[in-house]
C-alpha cells in the first residue's frame, strides 16, 4: 500500500493495519518531508520524544485471574463525558497538511469512535466549522495570546460554539528547538490566528483565573510535569490536570510523563481527574496509565498518522486499535471494567 488508502474506508481494517504504528510508515510516504518531520519531530536531540515511548515498558503488568471477564466494559466519564475507551484525541496544529479534511475528519472519526476530541488553537479551519463537523464531545486547547482581546472573542465562540471544556496549555512560553524544522526550512502555513499574533510569554497563575472567568466551563491545565506545580494548579481551582511534556516537542531532556504521573496523583489526591499523554502506542499503555492514578490518555502522533495515512477512517481505525487492545488487556489482568483496574496491577519492570 503506497498511497492513501482509506477515505473510502477500505483498507483500514486488514493488514498492514494491525498496531497504531502501522500507519506511521503510509504517512511518512504521503507526507511532504518537511511536513512530516514537523509532525515526527521533537525538541533538542530528541531523548525526550524518545523516552516518552520506551518509558511506558518500564512498568511491568501484574495480572489478576480466575475473575470472570467474559462480560467487559472500556467506558469511563471524563468530566461528565461518558467516552467508549480512556482514550482521548490530543489537540494537534495544522492538521489541514496532514488531510485536506483536517481538523472536521478528526472531529468526525473521534465522535463515531465515541470519544472527545481536543481541538487546537492551531486549527486552520473556523472553530464554528469544526464544532459543527460532527456531534460529538469536542474541548477546545488553549494557547493565550499577548493581545488578551483576540483571547477574550475566542473564549466567547468556543462557549458558544458548545465546546465543553477549555484545555489550556501551559508549557509553551516560548517555541521548543525543533531542529529538524530549522534543517527543513519548515514554515506555519500563512492566515493563522498565530500568524500575525503572537503567545503570551509571560503567562502566570493570575491568567488561568482570567481564563476561567471568559469562559465559565471546566478548565484543565495542560502541560503539568511536577507535584509542585499540581499543587498550584490546584490552588488555582482548575477542574483537570493533563500531564504531559507536549509530546517530547518543547524541551529536550525533561522525563516521560508516565514517570511523573505518580507524583502528580499523589500530589492531587483525588481532587480532580489526571490525564496524561505522550506515548501512548498501545492498549497496554492505557491500562499502565489508569494503573497508575490517570483516568484518560490522550494521542498525538498515533492520530497524526492515521489521517496523513488513511484519513477521518485512519483515525477511526486507530482509536479502535487502541481500544479493542485496552479491553484484551482488561481481560488478560482480570478486570472487566476501568473500575476495576488499581495500582496493584503494575510494578516496576527493573
Ligand atoms: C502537538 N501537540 C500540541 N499540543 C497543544 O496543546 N497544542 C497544539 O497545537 C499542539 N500541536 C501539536 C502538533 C503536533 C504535530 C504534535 C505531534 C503534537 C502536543 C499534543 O497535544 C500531545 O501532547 C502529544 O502529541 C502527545 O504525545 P504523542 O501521543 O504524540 O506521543
Amino acid at each position: 500500500m503506497t498511497s492513501r488508502s482509506g477515505d473510502d474506508g477500505a483498507g483500514v481494517r486488514d493488514p498492514p493495519f494491525i498496531t497504531v504504528d502501522d500507519f506511521e510508515p503510509i504517512a511518512r510516504r504521503v507526507l511532504p518531508r518537511d511536513v512530516y518531520d514537523y509532525y515526527a519531530g521533537g525538541a533538542g536531540d530528541e531523548w525526550t520524544l524518545a523516552e516518552n515511548v520506551s518509558a511506558w515498558r518500564r512498568w511491568a503488568l501484574r495480572p489478576r485471574v480466575l475473575t470472570g471477564v467474559g462480560e467487559r466494559d472500556t467506558s469511563v466519564d471524563v468530566l461528565g463525558t461518558e467516552v467508549a475507551s480512556p482514550v482521548l484525541v490530543a489537540p494537534w496544529a495544522y492538521q489541514s497538511h496532514a488531510h485536506p479534511d483536517g481538523e472536521r475528519a478528526t472531529a468526525r472519526a473521534a465522535a463515531r469512535a465515541g470519544t472527545i476530541v481536543v481541538v487546537s488553537t492551531t486549527a486552520l479551519g473556523s472553530l464554528e466549522e469544526i464544532a459543527s463537523a460532527s456531534d460529538g464531545p469536542k474541548w477546545w486547547q488553549l494557547y493565550v495570546f499577548a493581545d488578551r482581546s483576540v483571547t477574550r472573542d475566542m473564549l466567547a465562540r468556543v462557549v458558544s460554539a458548545g465546546y465543553r471544556a477549555i484545555c489550556m496549555t501551559v508549557d509553551f512560553p516560548v517555541n521548543g528547538l525543533r531542529h529538524r524544522d530549522t534543517r527543513s526550512g519548515f514554515h506555519m502555513p500563512v492566515g493563522l490566528p498565530g500568524d500575525d499574533l503572537v503567545y503570551e510569554p509571560n503567562l502566570t497563575w493570575d491568567d488561568v483565573a482570567w481564563v476561567r472567568e471568559q469562559a465559565k466551563m471546566p478548565l484543565l491545565l495542560k502541560g503539568i510535569l511536577t507535584a509542585e506545580d499540581a499543587h498550584l494548579a490546584l490552588e488555582a481551582g482548575v477542574d483537570g490536570i493533563v500531564v504531559s511534556n507536549h509530546g517530547g516537542r518543547q524541551l529536550d531532556g525533561v522525563p516521560a510523563p508516565i514517570t511523573v504521573l505518580p507524583e502528580i496523583v499523589e500530589a492531587v489526591d483525588g481532587r480532580v481527574p489526571v490525564l496524561v499523554d505522550g506515548g501512548v502506542r498501545r492498549g497496554t499503555d492505557v491500562l499502565r496509565a489508569i494503573a497508575l492514578g490517570a483516568q484518560a490518555v490522550l494521542v498525538g502522533r498515533p492520530a497524526v498518522w492515521g489521517l496523513a495515512a488513511a484519513g477521518e477512517d485512519g483515525v477511526v481505525r486507530v482509536l479502535e486499535i487502541l481500544r479493542d487492545e485496552f479491553d484484551n488487556a482488561l481481560a488478560l489482568c482480570g478486570c472487566r471494567s476501568v473500575g476495576d483496574i488499581s495500582r496493584s496491577h503494575v510494578m516496576p519492570a527493573l
